[in-house]
């Protein structure tokens, strides 16, 4: 019998060719509904391998309650929704896509900062809504990005490619990590700071760390206080980094000015999420390492990864 693979979300056929030759495999048939959990521990209990999104709960039970299993392959760079430690324990690999997304998720956050900044989603909306009756002198008057200070908060590659991108806009970049990066503090010229520093003395706080114990509700009342009112707070990590709640309150006293989200705590959200009514704010849904290029090359990595395990090899990329 041929080892089998589920697939947790409908993948373009393409991506899959390569597997079927060797492999059994079996998807999920919806591109945009999830699996539902009792549909996935049943699969998993027969499968030797899972292509799994960062929506799927790859926990210890489902690690446990399946004995064929030898690879999880997540098609994302973050693993917050799968339990390492178990996986170790009953000897499953899990590989995510780091790399890969690197460049795309960097365009698409400083995107988000400056979409926040400049106010152009309510500029465009502003248009569609047939409300331009004249050109004046602060109309939709958004804030610099140039020369101001970015405060990255998670300085791993994809924190890296941000900065390079703030300096190509002469803004001056603090960051705060785990562990001090020297050598991209001289290749980039980019300065440590503690979390407190850098809160007190950005113009954009740019959270790109990934959320585990450290970085739960690392954002509260207290962090959006010591930050500039002009401060403009982005996103595109995770959203249990932050207390919405606070974040809300914070945008709407003006404690700062604004926002730019690619995630939130509970995904997805609807129309009635208290954050997006504030027009200060901008969201997206999820959509960081969203381009076309970037997603398939991604699906890519998982079925190499996938095929790399079963064949008893080195995947490219584990954790
Ligand atoms: C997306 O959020 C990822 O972790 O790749
Ligand atoms: C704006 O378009 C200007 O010409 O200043």
């Amino acid at each position: 019998m041929k080892p089998s693979i589920y697939i947790t979300r409908k993948l373009p056929e393409s991506v899959i060719t390569p597997l079927q030759k060797e492999f059994e495999v079996d998807m999920w048939e919806h591109e945009d509904v999830p699996v539902p959990r009792d549909i996935l521990l049943h699969k998993a209990e027969s499968a030797s391998a899972l292509l799994t999104m960062l929506s799927d709960k790859i926990d210890r039970e489902l690690l446990q309650k399946s004995p064929s299993l030898r690879v999880v392959a997540n098609l994302a760079v973050g693993h917050d929704n799968i339990d390492l430690e178990a996986a170790k324990e009953v000897g499953v690999t899990i590989c995510n896509t780091p790399d890969v997304l690197t460049e795309t998720t960097a365009d698409l956050t400083f995107g988000l900062l400056m979409a926040t900044a400049r106010r152009i989603v309510e500029a465009d909306r502003y248009i569609k809504e047939g409300k331009w009756k004249s050109w004046s002198p602060l109309l939709l008057a958004g804030l610099d990005i140039h020369h101001k200070t970015i405060g990255i908060v998670g300085m791993g590659s994809i924190g890296e490619a941000v900065a390079r991108r703030a300096k190509g806009f002469n803004m001056n970049v603090l960051y705060h990590n785990r562990s001090r990066k020297h050598a991209v503090e001289r290749d980039l010229g980019v300065h440590y700071t503690t979390f407190e520093e850098l809160l007190t003395q950005s113009d954009f706080v740019v959270v790109l760390a990934p959320l585990n114990e450290d970085t739960e509700g690392m954002f509260q009342d207290e962090q959006f206080l010591l930050m500039k009112d002009t401060a403009i707070f982005i996103n595109a990590a995770r959203g249990p980094i932050v207390n919405e709640e606070a974040l809300e309150q914070a945008v709407k006293r003006g404690d700062i000015a604004g926002a730019g989200l690619d995630v939130f705590e509970v995904e997805p959200i609807d129309a009635d999420h208290p954050l997006i009514k504030l027009d200060q704010v901008v969201a997206l849904p999820h959509i960081g390492s969203s381009s076309k290029e970037t997603r398939y090359e991604m699906m890519a990595l998982c079925v190499e990864n996938i095929h790399a395990v079963l064949k008893g090899n080195k995947p490219r990329t584990s954790l």
